[in-house]
């Protein structure tokens, strides 16, 4: 565990060192030649075998995750559905994170207890796990950490650590549940469940096949999306097995964003709000793009409707570029083989 760890925390400081790299390859070489370009360039040298190739792709295929414990999975979805832990008793997880909506709402900003709107999009829990940080500004280390937000904000489950366990402790079935696996009702082995359920929820989509080899796991057009999405430098932000989820970027890098939409509100500040560094102004996790065409609208404001749009915007304030339709259609198409095909939850023993 503690080698993956570090591994992965390596494999995100490449990414953030690759980031220059891959955006002066995008500016550079606006127009590169599609057809070869899903070969990563290798030294002439390299008779470049398949596998040499695979472990060139600047996205990777998802691991299972191992060690988790089946009934403390199922615990955590329990809880998960649980409005039993809201302050008014409406509210689960599961209200803003639904998982026949891929773990998401499908509304601009989510609504909470007694129906508050709250001030961001909520992101699909389906990569979660996947995150090296939680939340859009990343002020969450980790999963567990996560669950103190929701608990407690007015606007999503309006809470508080005593009330949630007191409720457990008065069901005979949760409180059953937690002496075996945990010895008793309490805030860490709350968070653990549900850390553990959300753990359980990464699963492997089309591409992690074609990634594998399987040529045939994804159409052509979806294959030529994939050579767009690293020809025009995607790949330099949403990279590695969460096809994001790995680094802090500015959204608008090379133009203003903000500018085009009425009003900066407190939530657009992003990291900013977490250090306070001017350098951090309009900076956002990197999301994650896995099952992506389940969970619009797009990006922390819930701005983009469809995924066509939140593409054109990408390249404009990402890249600096723009693209045509059948360009967008392509990238459009390589995203949803990015939508997880086996279900949810499978993972553990
Ligand atoms: C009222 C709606 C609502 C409820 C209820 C809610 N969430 Fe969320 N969740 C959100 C929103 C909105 C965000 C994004 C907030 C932000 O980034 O500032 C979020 C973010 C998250 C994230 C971070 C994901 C990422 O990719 O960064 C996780 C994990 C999460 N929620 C899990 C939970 C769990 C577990 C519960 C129940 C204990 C829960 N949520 C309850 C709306 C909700
Ligand atoms: C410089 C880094 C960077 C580059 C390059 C980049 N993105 Fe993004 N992407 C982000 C950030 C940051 C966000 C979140 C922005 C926000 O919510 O305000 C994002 C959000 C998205 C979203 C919305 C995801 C969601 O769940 O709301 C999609 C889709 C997306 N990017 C696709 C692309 C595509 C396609 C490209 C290439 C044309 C691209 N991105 C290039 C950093 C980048």
């Amino acid at each position: 565990m503690g080698t993956t760890l570090r591994a992965s925390w390596r494999v995100a400081a490449a990414g953030v060192a690759l980031l220059g790299i891959g955006l002066a390859l995008a500016l550079t070489l606006p127009v590169r030649e599609h057809r070869s370009v899903s070969r990563a360039p290798e030294p002439a040298t390299s008779p470049a075998p398949l596998a040499a190739l695979g472990r060139a792709e600047p996205i990777r295929p998802l691991r299972p995750a191992e060690g988790l414990d089946r009934a403390k999975i199922e615990l955590g979805r329990r809880l998960f559905h649980e409005t039993g832990l809201s302050g008014d008793g409406a509210v689960a997880c599961a209200t803003c994170h639904d998982l026949a909506r891929g773990g998401a709402d499908g509304l601009a900003v989510s609504l909470g207890a007694g129906g508050r709107a709250g001030s961001i999009n909520a992101p699909t829990i389906l990569n979660a796990a996947l995150g090296f940080r939680q939340y859009w500004d990343g002020r969450a280390a980790t999963l567990e950490e996560q669950i103190d937000g929701p608990l407690h904000a007015p606007h999503e489950m309006a809470s508080s650590w005593p009330k949630a366990l007191a409720a457990l402790e008065a069901d005979p079935a949760y409180s059953t549940s937690f002496e075996r696996l945990y010895g008793g009702v309490t805030e860490d082995a709350v968070r653990n469940a549900l850390a553990e359920f959300q753990r359980s929820l990464p699963a492997p989509a089309p591409f992690d096949r074609f990634l594998a080899g399987d040529g045939a796991a994804i159409s052509a057009d979806a294959e030529a999306g994939y050579r767009l999405f690293k020809s025009l430098g995607c790949v330099a932000c949403h990279q590695g097995a969460g096809v994001g989820g790995n680094m802090f970027q500015r959204m608008g890098l090379l133009a203003d964003y903000f500018a085009q939409r009425d009003g900066v509100t407190g939530v657009d500040l992003g990291r900013y709000n977490v250090t306070g560094r001017e350098e951090d102004r309009f900076v956002f996790k990197v999301p994650s793009l896995r099952n992506v065409a389940l969970t619009a609208p797009y990006f922390h404001d819930g701005s983009a409707a469809t995924l066509e749009e939140a593409v054109r915007i990408m390249a404009r304030y990402q890249l600096g570029r723009s693209v045509t339709g059948e360009e967008t259609r392509l990238i459009v198409a390589f995203l949803h083989t990015l939508t997880s095909t086996a279900p949810s939850g499978g993972a553990g023993s």
